[in-house]
């Protein structure tokens, strides 16, 4: 954080002084106005619900311009690690600060897959849950319960801890999603295959069975590859401030992942691509294309709750720069297994179209998110529709960790602490039973 010689001066209407407060400047992007002694200089707080113009902290870790459609890993823009680099150099880059070398991916990746099992007794962990537990509630509790199955890692005042625990975590998060899947199936597990890359070992313990030989499909580990890519951070959204908030306390890495999972999981963040499909199924069982206008005429009007899933985001008003990504990656695999005719996606790229065109989308910015093509790129390769969000977590676990690890070494951290306009009742007296009502 740079000081700038510009400093803001807050005034107030009532006559009480007016205070100076000072502005920071990042690397890019807006500055910050510093208010942490405004309280205790003017006894007020300010009013900011959903974040809608607070930074919650400073990193260096991704940069989003919003206006521009822009998103950048350490400053390398998403559209060039999409096509250079895969997604275990990702991690790296975006746990270590820069891109590995041949030598440093090589020793990075050999750490990562001698983490890929996990301890025996999950299993009996995973039975305690009902077999068809949606995978998310499943996630939340097998990711929180690596704190007791790896208590050796759990000190996040000890740097080489923390680094074993980011290691475990991204190293097991595949096992782990596969195994819920497996169990809801009825199927036996598959044990993590290491001479596989980090997506063709994913997809073998999800496919695969005992009984036949497994062949990944290039085309599917690639855009498999690009969907955690694509998913592996997002600076400070919710899941991601749930993790630092959850951290500052100075609880363990996992206890605080699992918090991200838990709040991924809402429709309006990672949900949102299992939300689009239920919600093309429904356009689908009403009658398809011909019923779109109905719900587009639905999702305008002001008195139903309905939303176009897959649209609109809290940062990207121009475009999502990973939706134009996932699209690609969306035909090239609607392609390489022939689908481009299959009912749903026929709907779902209609739908696309008519949204892209109609004003009340255009005014209010609202174009597809990536998630919008993740899910139709998912259900194509045949990945169950509630796993989708479990995906999402798999590849934003690394983001969440570097996040969590990042706070820790900040000399500004302290722990999270809001504070709030109080709008209940002021301070009175209990009554006597007799007299109350
Ligand atoms: N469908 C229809 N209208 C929408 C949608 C949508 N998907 N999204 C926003 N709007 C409308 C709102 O009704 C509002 O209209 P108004 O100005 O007439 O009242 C306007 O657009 C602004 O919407 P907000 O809710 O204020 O926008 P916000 O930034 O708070 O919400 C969010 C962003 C939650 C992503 C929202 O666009 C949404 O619910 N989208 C659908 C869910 C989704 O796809 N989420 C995934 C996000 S990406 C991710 O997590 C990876």
């Amino acid at each position: 954080m740079t000081p700038s010689s510009d400093k803001a001066t807050l005034s107030f209407s009532d006559g009480a002084p007016s205070v100076e407060l000072p502005i920071y400047k990042g690397s890019v992007g807006p500055d910050v106005i510093d208010i942490r002694k405004l309280y205790a200089q003017t006894g007020k707080f300010t009013y900011d619900p959903g974040f809608l113009s607070t930074a919650s902290c400073n990193s260096a870790i991704t940069y989003i311009d919003g206006d521009k459609g822009e998103l950048l890993y350490r400053g390398y823009p998403i559209e060039q690690i999409a096509v250079h680099c895969d997604y275990l150099e990702t991690c790296y880059l975006i746990l270590y600060g820069e891109l590995p070398d041949a030598a440093q991916k090589a020793a990075f990746t050999a750490r990562i897959t001698q983490h890929t099992m996990v301890h025996e007794q999950m299993q009996f962990f995973l039975r305690g849950f009902r077999r068809d537990a949606h995978p998310m509630a499943v996630l939340t509790g097998l990711v929180g319960a690596m704190s007791a199955f790896y208590p050796d890692s759990i000190n996040v005042n000890d740097p080489h801890q923390r680094d074993i625990s980011a290691i475990r975590l991204i190293a097991k998060m595949p096992t782990l999603v596969a195994m819920a899947y497996k169990y809801n199936a009825g199927q036996p597990y598959m044990y993590p295959q290491n001479k596989l890359s980090y997506a063709a070992n994913y997809m073998r313990m999800m496919f695969a069975t005992p009984c036949d030989d497994y062949v990944p499909n290039p085309v599917i580990e690639r855009a498999l590859d690009r969907i955690f890519i694509l998913h592996a951070d997002h600076e400070q959204n919710a899941s991601t401030s749930t993790v630092r908030l959850c951290a500052s306390s100075g609880t363990n890495p996992f206890a605080a992942i699992a918090a991200g999972v838990a709040c991924l999981w809402g429709p309006a963040h990672g949900g949102a691509n299992e939300a689009c499909l239920n919600m093309l199924d429904e356009i689908q069982a009403q009658g398809g294309v011909a019923s779109i206008g109905k719900f587009i005429e639905q999702v305008k009007d002001k008195n139903s709750s309905v939303r176009l899933m897959g649209f609109g985001h809290r940062v990207y008003k121009n475009y999502d720069p990973r939706a134009k990504l996932m699209r690609e990656t969306c035909h090239e695999v609607l392609d390489a297994l022939g689908l481009h005719d299959d009912p749903l996606f026929k709907l779902a790229m209609t739908l696309e179209k008519i949204a892209l065109e109609d004003d009340y989308f255009i005014q209010r910015k609202l174009y597809p998110n990536v998630d919008f093509y993740s899910g139709i790129v998912q259900k194509a390769i045949g990945i169950p529709v509630s796993l989708f969000t479990a995906n999402f977590a798999l590849a934003r676990t690394v983001g969440w960790i570097a996040q969590l690890n990042e706070m820790l070494t900040d000399p500004e951290y302290k722990i999270g602490r809001p504070r709030q306009l109080f709008t209940g009742a002021a301070r009175r007296d209990v009554k006597p039973m007799a007299q109350r009502g």
